[in-house]
């Protein structure tokens, strides 16, 4: 896809406040995600900084598909263009992008610094510079209908295979009912950055190891891996819509929030939306781990999540370190939690006996973070975007029939190896 920075981003709006009387105002911008309510969040923080500051932040917004959003900021990155401050990066980006960002220690105080979780601290630090400050963080969670389940007699699914049985026994029942629009399972199958992270799931619940290991070993072609990738492909046109093959985030939660999937694979703000007023479904989902592999399997998901960082071209790193300091501090991020779900980087809060009144979600997702599988972008460094799609377009290639899994494993593996000439990344 050809982007053209900074045009093709669409500056929505400004917001701030009066000029303070005596030092200038300047203007910030920032480029947020717009996922669900992202983009209101972002804002309404922003403007929160501005009427503290006197300043005004300009707000960008940028494609919703990772890597269609990594291809835009590497091109404006590149240019060394001075139009962004402020970037929100994925987690798997700061060994892709680090050399473009400004290093944010001497900005930030290190007791802020000590309260993130230190595995994202460390997964934002390059070559000993922090490159972006914790947002928030994602991990993969099963939704399911606890209404459909129940009026099915069905539990809540815990290894793949019963999900698909589960979605198979419902699917019947609700068909032959008359129910013809209801699908079994809906997750991220178009070949992006969110195959990569449904297929990571699939393959380490059952044992199948994580692409390329810490050690730099490529560990893709094994014959858990096969289970894994040939029972998702067994989904494809039975449980799952052949549609799929092209869902993102908000295409496989637009068709269960119309009631019309029994079970979803989603990071956690889905849950905030599917809850909303004016959702159909609100009040008939439950939330759990994605199922195991099985025997020998378990419970994976993989860890993803948001950081923000100040690019090197700023005009403005200081205050630009300002605004994001603001932006993820303990009140923001408590309040992005209730609101949108979006879960916070800082522990602390997941023991706050307010914030889990008001995000019950949250008591259980600590430990979900902590356990989550992160993919294997440290390792990779600057060349994981080209692993991930390798790895995405294998796993898309077996679910769409056009070759066997263990053919697209041992294909992409050849690819890996060539890549990082034998595992030295
Ligand atoms: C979510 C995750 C991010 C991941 C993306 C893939 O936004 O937070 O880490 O890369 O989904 O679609």
């Amino acid at each position: 896809m050809k982007l053209t920075p900074p045009s093709c981003l669409l500056a929505l709006l400004i917001v701030g406040s009066a000029l303070p009387s005596k030092a200038p105002a300047e203007t910030l911008t920032i480029a947020c995600g717009a996922v669900g309510i992202e983009y209101r969040l972002c804002r309404e923080g922003a403007e929160a900084w501005g009427r503290r500051t006197g300043h005004q932040v300009r707000l960008v917004q940028s494609p919703n598909l990772s890597n269609n959003r990594l291809g835009l900021f590497q091109q404006m990155l590149a240019s060394g263009s001075s139009d962004v401050d402020v970037f929100q990066i994925d987690v798997i980006w700061p060994g892709i992008l680090g050399a473009h960002l400004v290093d944010l220690r001497p900005y930030v105080d290190s007791e802020r610094l000590a309260g993130h979780y230190p595995a994202l601290i460390a997964n934002n630090t390059v070559g000993g510079e922090l490159k972006a400050l914790p947002w928030f963080v994602d991990v993969g969670l099963l939704y399911y209908r606890r209404d459909l389940l129940e009026a099915h007699g069905l539990a809540v699914p815990e290894t793949w295979t019963a999900l698909g049985e589960a979605a198979r026994t419902v699917l019947e029942a609700e068909r032959a009912a008359g129910n013809t629009r209801l699908t079994g399972y809906v997750f991220q199958a178009r070949a992006y950055e969110g195959l990569t992270c449904n297929a990571l799931e699939w393959i380490d619940s059952f044992g199948g190891g994580s692409v390329v290991e810490a050690d730099g070993s490529i560990s893709l072609n094994n014959p858990q891996a096969v289970r894994a990738l040939e029972t998702a492909a067994a989904w494809i046109g039975s449980v799952a819509p052949r549609g799929v093959l092209t869902y993102g985030e908000e295409d496989a939660r637009g068709v269960f929030q119309s009631g019309n999937a029994v079970f979803m694979r989603n990071w956690p703000y889905a849950w905030a939306l599917i809850n909303g007023a004016d959702s159909p479904v609100r009040g008939r989902v439950g939330v759990t781990s994605l199922p195991s592999g099985g025997a020998g399997g378990r419970h994976s998901a993989t860890l993803g999540g948001w950081g923000l960082a100040v690019s090197r071209y700023s005009e403005h790193p200081a205050l630009a370190a300002d605004l994001i300091d603001h932006l993820t501090g303990p009140k923001e991020q408590a309040r992005r939690a209730i609101a949108g779900a979006f879960n916070p980087t800082l522990p602390a809060l997941y023991r706050d006996p307010a914030l889990l009144a008001a995000q019950p979600l949250l008591a259980d997702l600590a430990q979900a973070v902590e356990r989550a599988v992160a993919r294997p972008s440290t390792v990779t460094g600057e060349r994981y975007n080209r692993v991930s799609t390798i790895f995405w377009n294998a796993v898309h290639d077996t679910l769409s029939g056009k070759a066997s899994a263990g053919e697209s494993l041992a294909a992409a593996e050849r690819r890996l190896r060539r890549l990082s000439r034998g595992g030295r990344w």
